[in-house]
């Protein structure tokens, strides 16, 4: 959480950091603050709220300059407010810093500051970086700020400008993402990439514990030792366009829309014309009689339906863990077991240091992602990318759908290579894989059907979503969809668990939603149905089983597919309904309230 940027150059600072944290913006929004060194002088912006209220400030009285660094925050530390937003400063204000992570020893460094009579006027963890900084410092800056950061504990991406030394900004990253943006007209740090493309596509992807200095003309970077590093520049595989709206109201419509046309680059780049599958960079071994499925959020209920896919195409069993369970769980891992972890950001904190764990303990771990060059693509053993473009809405669409045509892939070359299914099913498989785009452009012609239903249920306290096998997992999703984007309550169950239970909750007008894409369940589904609505509850039915819809009060009816695959557009009614109810509540759909985009703490 949190974005940072900086920027040293020929150019005006703040407008460049103005833009950048815009880009940025998705990683949090509770206050947004820059840093510039204007006539030798260090000189902060800061506001409260959305990163609007900091550029009209700026825009009140502009500052020249052509350094500077900036920061839009998601509070872990302190209320979001002025006063806790950075750039935050040693006591004489001549060293600003922008930090992303959690100082876990920030109290005990808090304490052995004050002792030296450092006077603290935040409730953050960050501030205990510039006053350590100062305390080292003797003419040095890097120096001094490499001895500072060897204090720290816990998850950083730092940069750092100071007008004791106006023509530099340092930046270190640990655990935390941080790139470096190379240009002529001058050079960037940033959280991601994406947030200066419109700059510059050349980009330096930095290591846990690698310093930089950063002038208009050149890259310093060294270890703590200060040996010289050299990089290969990297450069980005994204375009421009993807960062932007082009037309959409949101990002997210945008990025629901855009699943066809995300989906079939992924599909088309593994299943060629022969309906050969290849992923190039997975290599499993025979050896492996277990994949621990490692995520969270969205990409959880991705490692879901992959399970399902895996275990049913190539008969290995799969376990589906939390991130943030696995880390601390200890899991039963060993030489038969593999461990494939699934993240759009590549950055979730929890996931990173599931994928750390895992290498630590001897296992092979595979990676599916969204982002080259972030943390989980540099550090697992095989990495298949998802090739969705950049999502930059808070809450993911296109990368969910992507990361299940990664299973689904991953799951038919895992049964071509053990010949578990038999040719023709997995052949017949491919086909449906290569006509999915256009079943979801069919799917995604609901849109106007949704909004509808959606006026149906925004003004609702509690809704609950039914399902049987993968339904049930579409079902989670679609809960948690509904949830970030709308603020209601909602739940989602098995609809075997309903009498276990959950019943208790129905009275008279709740809404229940219930998803079946399954013939041979359907029944059983409709029978819950008929029990909930006994109850009095209205009930919403989203099916492509059309026996026995008579029960639904309200029925959407969804395109035919395969069970198996049937996870890729059933939930495409979710991600609209989603967004219309936002859109009905007035809510901002691209940056829902407590939330950020990569979660990059734990
Ligand atoms: O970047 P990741 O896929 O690792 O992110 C995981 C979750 O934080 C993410 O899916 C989250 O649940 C989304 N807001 C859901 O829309």
């Amino acid at each position: 959480m949190c974005g940072i940027i900086g920027y040293i150059g020929k150019n005006e600072a703040t407008a460049l950091l103005i833009s950048g944290l815009e880009n940025l913006e998705y990683r949090g929004y509770d206050s947004a603050g820059i840093a510039v060194i204007s006539d030798s002088q260090l000189i902060i912006k800061k506001a409260k709220g959305k990163l609007k209220n900091l550029r009209n400030r700026i825009d009140q009285s502009p500052i020249k300059s052509k350094i500077g660094i900036g920061h839009t925050r998601w509070a872990t530390h302190g209320a979001p407010s002025v006063i806790n937003s950075h750039p935050h400063t040693n006591q004489d204000g001549t060293i600003a810093v922008v930090h992303n992570g959690i100082i876990e020893n920030h109290e005990e460094l808090k304490t052995f500051l004050k002792e030296k009579g450092y006077i603290f006027k935040t409730e953050t963890d960050t501030e205990v970086i510039p006053n350590l900084i100062d305390m080292y410092y003797s003419g040095d800056l890097m120096e001094a700020f490499k001895k500072a950061c060897s204090k720290l504990e816990g998850s950083y991406a730092i940069g750092v400008i100071s007008s004791l030394e106006p023509d530099k900004i340092l930046a270190v990253k640990k655990d935390s993402p941080l790139v470096i943006g190379i240009s002529s007209d001058g050079n960037y740090i940033s959280s991601d990439m994406n947030a200066i493309l419109s700059k510059t596509e050349d980009f330096y992807i930095l290591n846990d514990n690698e310093f930089v200095a950063l002038s208009e003309k050149k890259v310093i970077i060294t270890d703590y030792s200060n040996n010289l590093i050299n990089k290969d520049i990297f450069k980005a595989n994204y375009s421009i366009q993807g960062t932007q709206k082009n037309g959409f109201e949101d990002f997210m419509l945008k990025e629901i829309f855009e699943q066809p046309d995300a989906l079939k680059d992924t599909i088309q780049k593994c299943i060629n014309s022969n309906l050969d599958i290849t992923l190039e960079s997975i290599n499993f071994s025979d050896k492996i009689k277990k994949i621990f499925i490692v995520a969270c959020g969205t990409a959880y209920h991705a490692g879901l339906v992959g399970k399902k896919a895996i275990e049913t195409l190539a008969k290995i069993p799969c376990e589906v863990c939390l991130a943030s369970e696995f880390r601390y769980g200890d899991p039963l891992l060993n030489e038969q077991t593999a461990v494939l972890v699934v993240s759009q950001s590549g950055e979730t904190a929890d996931t990173l240091a599931a994928l750390r764990m895992s290498k630590k303990l001897g296992n092979t771990v595979y990676a599916i992602t969204n982002v080259v060059g972030s943390s989980i693509s540099q550090e697992a053993d095989f990495v298949f990318y998802t090739d969705a473009g950049p999502e930059m809405s808070v809450a993911s669409t296109k990368a969910y759908t992507a990361q299940l045509i990664a299973f689904y892939l991953f799951a038919i070359n895992l049964a071509e290579q053990n010949n578990i299914t038999t040719k023709i099913e997995i052949n017949a498989l491919k086909k449906e894989l290569l006509n999915v785009p256009e079943l979801i452009k069919k799917t995604l012609k609901l849109n106007k059907r949704i909004e509808e239903i959606a006026r149906l249920i925004y003004d609702k306290k509690d809704i609950y979503f039914l399902g049987r096998g993968l339904d049930y997992i579409t079902s989670l999703e679609a809960s948690l969809k509904l949830k970030e984007l709308s603020y209601i309550h909602s739940d989602a169950y098995a609809s075997g668990e309903l009498k276990h239970g959950p019943i208790a909750l129905i009275e008279e007008g709740t809404v229940v939603i219930s998803i079946c894409t399954n013939h041979e369940i359907n029944s059983k589904l409709i029978s819950n149905v008929e029990e909930v609505s006994a109850r009095g509850a209205h009930t919403i039915g989203f099916t492509s089983c059309l026996s026995n819809t008579d029960v639904f009060d309200t029925l959407v009816e969804l395109p035919k597919a395969s069970p198996l695959l049937a996870p890729l557009f059933s939930i495409i009614p979710f991600q609209l309904l989603a967004y219309h109810v936002c859109k009905l509540k007035g809510f901002d759909v691209d940056k829902p309230r407590n939330l950020a985009k990569s979660v990059t703490v734990e």
